[in-house]
């Protein structure tokens, strides 16, 4: 039951000087950093982090936002998407952002609760997303812009295995034992 996760601290949330912020509600539930490093990515982990097979998801997300806010538009869920891609591609390149490897049980679903929903606008408050943002992915996209949404988080645990590979080495990732491990996890001898 103990997982790896993949969390990034997106350019904007390092512009808008949240790291320690995002970083606290992290920690603070139990969750152990044991990889930390600040980086843009090169074009080939950028590729892989957002590879193509995510064009037709986003493109979905886009099209269900702005039939839902009346939006009209003649592009395909594909045209759409590949748009987004591009930009999420390009963040990740052109600006500084920090990967961190986060364990703990159920660490994967552990923290996308924490985080929220994709779209700032649709996270309840309490989630990052939610307490840090209000935009929707459907405005983002008119203007050919991937959401600022703060935080990337592995979505399920083979994510989680392919993401954590792609960012951090075996010598980046470290093995400890938190004071506060026993009581989070419940290990405590009463
Ligand atoms: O990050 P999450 O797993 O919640 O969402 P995703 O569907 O895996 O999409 C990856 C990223 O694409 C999101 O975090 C957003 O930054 C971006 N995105 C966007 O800008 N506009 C959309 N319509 C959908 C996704
Ligand atoms: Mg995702």
């Amino acid at each position: 039951m103990i997982e790896r996760t993949l969390v990034l601290l997106k350019p904007d949330a390092i512009q808008r000087g949240l790291s320690g912020e995002i970083l606290l509600r992290l920690e603070r539930a139990g969750l152990k950093i044991i990889g930390m490093k600040m980086l843009k990515a090169s074009e080939d982990v950028a590729k892989k982090h957002y590879s193509d097979k995510l064009i037709p998801i986003v493109g979905a997300k886009t099209k269900k936002d702005w039939d839902a806010a009346g939006v009209k538009s003649d592009q395909t869920i594909e045209q759409i998407g590949t748009t987004i891609v591009a930009s999420l591609r390009k963040m990740l390149m052109n600006h500084a952002l920090v990967a961190v490897c986060l364990e703990g049980v159920s660490a994967v679903e552990n923290v996308r609760k924490i985080v929220g929903p994709t779209g700032c606008k649709d996270a309840a408050p309490g989630t990052i997303r939610g307490d840090f943002g209000h935009c929707s992915l459907g405005y983002a996209s008119i203007r050919k812009k991937n959401i600022a949404n703060l935080i990337h988080a592995s979505g399920n645990k083979e994510e989680a295995d392919f993401e954590v590979k792609l960012w951090f080495t075996q010598e980046e990732l470290f093995t400890y034992k938190s004071v506060h491990e026993d009581y989070t996890m419940h290990m405590i001898d009463w």
